[in-house]
């Protein structure tokens, strides 16, 4: 059964989000290899602080995104660049990472990624699947979100959290930016929709970690799985970054 409007949520939600100039004076384009940080060894993270003007996409990634204003574009051609970078590091050709339908990337038989990009940041991660199972990575502007997005992305456990958590950070961002990271790796391992209000994300603040409740029903074959969901996050250069990986 499909959580709230399956198809519209993230659009809805991002257009809510309105990033602020204030957010955006502490980028600096020097800084790199965070999301690196933040991964095991085995995954390989490419990230890129601008655009890649000399990226260019093969055929049949071009079709996918023919009707793209020009700034989706060039997003999408350095992320997959990105990505072609981090996968010639485990040994893979230049292949072209097609969209599935729900959106997801579609690595070469045998890899797991995900693939991020917000304003001036792109990333991709990749491994073998013999040693990961799944890897969800999401970057963010470090900003408060509207009250109506918290609401709208926080369980009630969240929100009676962010109102006890310092205030040294804008908690509400690295949880919506965790619940990302969740679903890029849950969806290509169980072909399943998870809303926002569907899993419970615990922060463990000391550790820039946090681990994550789904408040579904498992697939049986997954359960064990599932339930060692957790993942990392960072704060750096004015971004948020989060990861989740299974090993
Ligand atoms: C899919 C989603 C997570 C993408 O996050 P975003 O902040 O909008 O965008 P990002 O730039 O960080 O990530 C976009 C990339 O996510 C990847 N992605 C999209 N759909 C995906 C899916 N179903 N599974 C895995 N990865 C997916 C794609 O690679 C995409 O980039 P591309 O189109 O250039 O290939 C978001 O749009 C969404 O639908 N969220 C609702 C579901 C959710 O987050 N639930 C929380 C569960 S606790």
């Amino acid at each position: 059964m499909k959580s709230r409007d399956e198809a519209g949520i993230s659009a809805v939600l991002q257009s809510r989000i309105a990033n602020s100039d204030a957010a955006l004076r502490r980028y600096s384009p020097e800084t790199t290899h965070v999301m690196e940080e933040l991964l095991p060894p085995g995954i390989v993270a490419v990230e890129r602080w601008d655009d890649d003007e000399s990226a260019v996409l093969p055929p049949e990634e071009r079709v996918q995104v023919s009707s793209a204003i020009e700034s989706r574009l060039r997003e999408f051609a350095t992320a997959r660049s990105c990505a072609r970078q981090a996968l010639s590091e485990i040994g893979f050709p230049p292949v072209p990472i097609l969209r599935g339908s729900k959106g997801e990337p579609l690595w070469p038989a045998g890899v797991v990624g995900s693939i991020t990009h917000c304003t001036h940041y792109r990333a991709a991660a990749v491994a073998m699947q013999t040693q990961v199972k799944a890897i969800g990575i999401d970057a963010e502007i470090h900003d408060a979100l509207p009250m109506e997005v918290v609401n709208t992305v926080c369980v009630a456990e969240e929100i009676a959290w962010l109102q006890r958590a310092s205030d040294c950070l804008h908690w509400d961002r690295i949880l919506f930016s965790a619940k990302e990271s969740v679903y890029k790796a849950w969806f290509p391992l169980t072909r399943r929709w998870l809303g926002f209000e569907q899993a419970a994300v615990r922060v463990e603040e000391a550790k820039n970690a946090f681990r994550v409740r789904p408040l579904v029903s498992l697939p049986v074959e997954l359960e064990q799985t599932l339930t060692r969901l957790s993942g990392r996050f960072l704060v750096r250069n004015g971004f948020v970054m989060t990861a989740v990986y299974l090993t």
